[in-house]
């Protein structure tokens, strides 16, 4: 759990480097899971910019999330061989499964659903990774028996 000491620690600990924003943020998230909305003005001040600016930044990069994420993460491949071979559609369907666009958790905070650019299993596409877990040929079928065991 963050507290607004120990985001300013983080910070303190980063923010006389050069471009200290972007390891800034990304020590924050791999401590905490996402960057909470307090961290902000925490940051701005720190780094005397405008919260503008930092929301900006966070909102460029996808990589950054503002909310708690779910309890196990779910990774689509929308890299080329898995497009090519059906993950378009499982893209479309994952997310009507899951109730949510990537980058978003379902709302009983269980699943977080994100896109990766392969996971080096291009032979076995379309691919998706759960936890540290690669799964390969995933139909629509496959998907949904993942996801039942994810939430059972
Ligand atoms: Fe999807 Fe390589 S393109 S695993």
């Amino acid at each position: 759990e963050w507290t607004p000491q120990l985001i300013q620690d983080e910070v303190d600990a980063l923010k006389h480097k050069p471009g200290a924003l972007l390891p800034i943020l990304h020590a924050i998230q791999d401590r905490f899971g996402y960057i909470p909305s307090e961290a902000v003005s925490i940051i701005a001040e720190s780094l005397q910019q405008t919260r503008a600016e930092i929301h900006g930044v966070i909102s460029f990069y996808h990589h950054f999330r503002t909310s708690a994420p779910g309890s196990q993460t779910l990774q689509i491949c929308r890299a080329e061989a898995c497009q090519s071979m059906g993950g378009r559609n499982l893209e479309a369907h994952a997310k009507a499964r899951l109730g949510v666009d990537f980058h978003q958790t379902t709302s009983d905070r269980e699943i977080t659903l994100e896109a990766v650019y392969c996971l080096g299993n291009c032979a076995c596409a379309p691919s998706v990774r759960i936890g540290d877990r690669i799964h390969g040929r995933v139909t629509t079928e496959k998907f949904d028996r993942l996801v039942d065991k994810m939430t059972t």
